[in-house]
């Protein structure tokens, strides 16, 4: 088992990894000694681990009250959260009572937002069932809900107690998903850790059976714990923690237009990812020939690097300047200085943009 700590002072919590037995983690996690304190608590689950994982999810939380999220990103609305905080009402959980969130990055965002405003706020376990989630949506604190006008636009900082990331739930991860999370994994290389993408550069697919699986997990974890300390709420002038959003504002431009649902999340990020890289290296700042390194791992992972059906350009741009990136009328976007090595830079001109989006493949 690898562990690690976000620290953050007070509200410090550790991360677990690992192959052993999903008790074992759940102990080193906080979670066994937090049930064993006599608070109330209640599970709330995503249903497509539920199906996959019954049996050992029953054997591991038998007493525990459970609410079950429907499958899929319309779950992280605030009419889900409506029925999750009705739930946690309906169950006579108080302040001193605390909820655990099983599930991949939607069921960990609705349920940390539910945590963060049920009864102003009550504490949360993450345990997350995705790899995108395991290195990415559990750690941190971010969480919230779609509105109709747009992604993650109601939500709050939570920081959970702790995170127990168990691997063997990626075994019944369908592999579309498993290489979502890789987008996220391969940003990690690219903002901050060279060698990460040197190893998976050399390492080809990486799948839920992959011997460095868990080193990657852990590597990912360390590099997200570190900026979460140095910045936990994004308000760093000089990149901090909003370097993770390297890919982002061209990924979630595609998933509006394109409609929520037709691309994963990390498949839109894997191509806002290459997107980043050709604006970096175009601009002079990234070495030529980097993009296509970047594509090669992209697409050893089985994930798009271009549009997979034309888009409007003009659209794709209107949906970045609504990004909550947007300071002051300027679009912040995160480029690449070399493999490894990000910062935000400011745009004022689209005009490059907007070649770059027919370049991806969206429409003239
Ligand atoms: N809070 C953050 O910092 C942050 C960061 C990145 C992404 N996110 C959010 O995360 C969400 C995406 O999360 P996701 O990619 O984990 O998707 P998800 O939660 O929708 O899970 C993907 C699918 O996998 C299934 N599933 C989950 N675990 C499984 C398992 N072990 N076995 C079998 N099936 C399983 C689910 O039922 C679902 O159908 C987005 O809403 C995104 O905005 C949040």
């Amino acid at each position: 088992m690898e562990s690690l700590t976000v620290k953050l002072g007070e509200r410090s919590y550790p991360i677990r990894i690992g192959f052993e037995l999903f008790e074992s983690l759940l102990e080193s996690s906080h979670l066994n000694r937090d049930r064993r304190s006599g608070r109330k608590c209640a599970l709330a689950v995503d249903a497509g681990v539920l199906e996959d994982h019954k049996e050992m999810l029953d054997e591991v939380f038998p007493d525990i009250p459970r609410w079950v999220m429907p499958v899929g990103e319309t779950s992280k609305s605030m009419a889900t959260a409506e029925e999750l905080l009705q739930f946690l009402a309906t169950e006579r959980l108080d302040r001193s009572s605390f909820l655990i969130a099983v599930g991949g990055g939607v069921l960990g965002d609705l349920a940390g937002f539910c945590a963060a405003i049920y009864q102003r706020g009550i504490e949360f376990h993450q345990v997350p069932t995705t790899l995108l989630s395991m290195v990415d949506s559990s750690v941190g604190g971010k969480t919230g809900v779609n509105l109709p006008a747009g992604k993650n636009l109601a939500g709050a900082f939570k920081q959970p107690l702790g995170v127990a990331a168990w691997l063997p739930f990626l075994q019944t991860l369908p592999a579309r998903e498993f290489s979502a999370g890789m987008a996220e994994v391969i940003k990690y290389g690219l903002l901050a850790d060279s060698d990460l993408f040197h190893l998976l550069e050399k390492s080809g697919t990486i799948t839920a059976d992959s011997p460095i699986l868990e080193q990657i997990v852990v590597r990912c974890c360390e590099i997200k714990a570190e900026i979460v300390a140095e910045d936990e709420k994004e308000l760093a002038k000089d990149g901090g923690r909003a370097l993770l959003n390297l890919g982002h504002t061209f990924g979630h431009a595609i998933e509006a237009v394109a409609g929520f649902g037709q691309y994963l999340h990390g498949e839109a990020v894997a191509i806002g990812l290459l997107m980043a890289a050709q604006f970096s290296e175009k601009n002079g700042l990234l070495e030529k020939g980097s993009s296509s390194r970047i594509a090669h791992i992209l697409q050893a992972n089985d994930l798009p690097v271009r549009l997979i059906a034309p888009l409007d350009t003009e659209q794709l741009i209107a949906a970045m300047g609504r990004d909550k990136k947007v300071r002051s009328g300027k679009l912040r976007l995160i480029v690449l200085d070399e493999i490894g090595t990000s910062r935000v830079m400011e745009i004022a001109d689209s005009f490059q943009l907007r070649e770059l989006w027919q370049k991806f493949g969206a429409e003239s």
